[in-house]
C-alpha cells in the first residue's frame, strides 16, 4: 500500500483540460486528441493534436471528446485522462491518485457517471465529482462558507453557468449549453451574411481574441482576414472591426445575460442584497472578453467583476476542495 496517495484535481473542459496538485496548475492542454481511425489508437493529445488539425491524412482523425461541457466520446476521454495521469507520474512509475474532477452544474446522472467511470478506468484510485461553479468559487476565494449570498459566472468554451452559493452549497443555478464556441459561430455567420465570405471557426476565434469586445470600445481595432468567397469559392480578404465583432456577438452575449438573470430571479431577496454588495465574479475564458464586466453590470444592474485567475480558478478550487471535503461532501454530485 502506498504511504500516501497523490491528490490531483482535473477540470475537464470543452476547450481545455487542466490538472492541479496542492492548488498549483500542473497541466493545461487543449481537449483535443489525434486518433488512428483503423486501430482507434491515440497518437497525440493536447496542443500536439491541435496542431495536427486540418493537416493529417484521412487515416488520422483529430477530435474533441467533450462537447458543451460533457463527454461526447467516452473512449477518447478515457485515453486522454490516462495520458494525463502518465504525464504527471514519475518516469517508469505508475501511481493511482485520488482524483477530484469537475462536471458542469445540471448535468444528467448518465453524464456525470461517464466522467466518474472514465477517470476510474484511466487509473485513478478514488474519484470525487465536484460542480464547476463550486470549484471556481473556492478557487477565487469567495466566502461561500457563510450564510450570505455569493454569485459566480463560469463562461467556458462550451457551457455558461451562473450560480449563487452559500453555506458551501449551490442555492440557485442555471447552465446554458453554449459558451465561447457559440461566439465563434456567431462571428462566422456575421462574416457570411455581411461580406459573403466564409471563414473557419478557428479564424473566428482569433478575431474574437485579438479585436473582440462585448461593448463598443474607444480604441476601435481592425483585423485583416483571409476568407473564401461564398459564391466563387476563391480566396477573399476582408477586414473586420471591433464594432462589427460587438454586433456579431449580440445574440450569444444576450444568452449569457439571460442565464445570469434567471438565476438572480430565483434567488431569495436576502441573498440578492448580499450579491449587490459584493458583486458577481466572472470566471472562465469568456471572462477575458473585453468589456464583458461592463455589459453584465449594465444589463443586470448588479456590479460584475473579472477575477485574476479566470481560466485556472476551477481546477485550483477543485484541488483545494480535497481539504474541505467534510464541509462540502453533502453538496457534491452523487454517482
Ligand atoms: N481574451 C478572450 N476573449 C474572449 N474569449 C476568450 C478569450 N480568451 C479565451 N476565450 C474563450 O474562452 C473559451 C475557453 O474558456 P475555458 O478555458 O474556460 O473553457 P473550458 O473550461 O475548456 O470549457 P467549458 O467550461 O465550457 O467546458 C474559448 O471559447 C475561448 O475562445
Ligand atoms: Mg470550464
Amino acid at each position: 500500500m502506498a504511504l500516501f496517495t497523490k491528490e490531483l484535481s482535473i477540470d475537464l473542459g470543452t476547450n481545455f483540460i487542466r490538472v492541479a496538485e496542492a492548488g498549483e496548475v500542473l497541466i493545461e492542454e487543449p481537449t483535443v486528441a489525434a486518433i488512428v481511425v483503423e486501430e482507434q489508437k491515440m497518437v497525440a493529445w493536447g496542443q500536439e493534436a491541435l496542431d495536427m488539425l486540418g493537416r493529417v491524412p484521412e487515416s488520422i482523425e483529430v477530435t474533441r471528446p467533450l462537447q458543451n461541457g460533457v463527454i461526447a466520446d467516452y473512449e477518447v476521454t478515457e485515453y486522454m485522462l490516462a495520458a494525463l495521469l502518465r504525464k504527471v507520474s514519475a518516469p517508469g512509475r505508475i501511481f493511482r491518485p485520488n482524483v477530484m474532477i469537475t462536471v458542469p452544474y445540471g448535468v444528467t446522472s448518465v453524464e456525470s457517471r461517464a466522467v466518474h467511470e472514465a477517470a476510474l478506468q484511466a487509473g485513478s484510485r478514488d474519484v470525487t465529482l465536484i460542480h464547476q461553479p463550486l470549484a471556481a468559487s473556492i478557487g477565487v476565494d469567495l466566502p461561500i462558507g457563510t450564510p450570505s449570498g455569493n454569485m459566480i459566472l463560469c463562461l467556458g468554451g462550451g457551457a455558461t453557468q451562473a450560480a449563487v452559493l452559500a453555506m458551501y452549497g449551490i442555492i440557485a443555478a442555471e447552465t446554458l449549453r453554449a459558451g465561447g464556441r457559440a461566439m465563434d459561430d456567431a462571428i462566422v455567420r456575421y462574416a457570411r451574411k455581411k461580406y459573403g465570405v466564409i471563414i473557419g471557426n478557428q479564424t473566428a476565434e482569433q478575431i474574437k481574441l485579438r479585436i473582440g469586445a462585448a461593448v463598443p470600445q474607444e480604441d476601435e481595432q481592425a483585423m485583416e482576414i483571409q476568407g473564401q468567397d461564398q459564391i466563387s469559392g476563391l480566396p477573399k480578404p476582408v477586414s473586420m472591426t471591433t464594432g462589427e465583432v460587438v454586433e456579431a456577438l449580440l445574440e450569444p452575449l444576450d444568452d449569457i445575460v439571460e442565464t445570469a438573470r434567471k438565476v438572480l430571479e430565483k434567488t431569495p431577496p436576502e441573498l440578492v442584497s448580499d450579491i449587490i454588495d459584493r458583486g458577481i465574479a466572472i470566471t472562465g475564458g469568456g471572462a477575458l472578453l473585453r468589456g464583458i464586466d461592463i455589459l453584465l453590470t449594465k444589463e443586470l444592474g448588479v456590479p460584475a467583476y473579472l477575477v485574476d485567475n479566470a481560466t485556472t480558478c476551477t481546477v485550483e478550487g477543485a484541488s483545494m476542495a480535497f481539504s474541505m471535503y467534510p464541509l462540502i461532501r453533502r453538496n457534491l454530485p452523487s454517482v
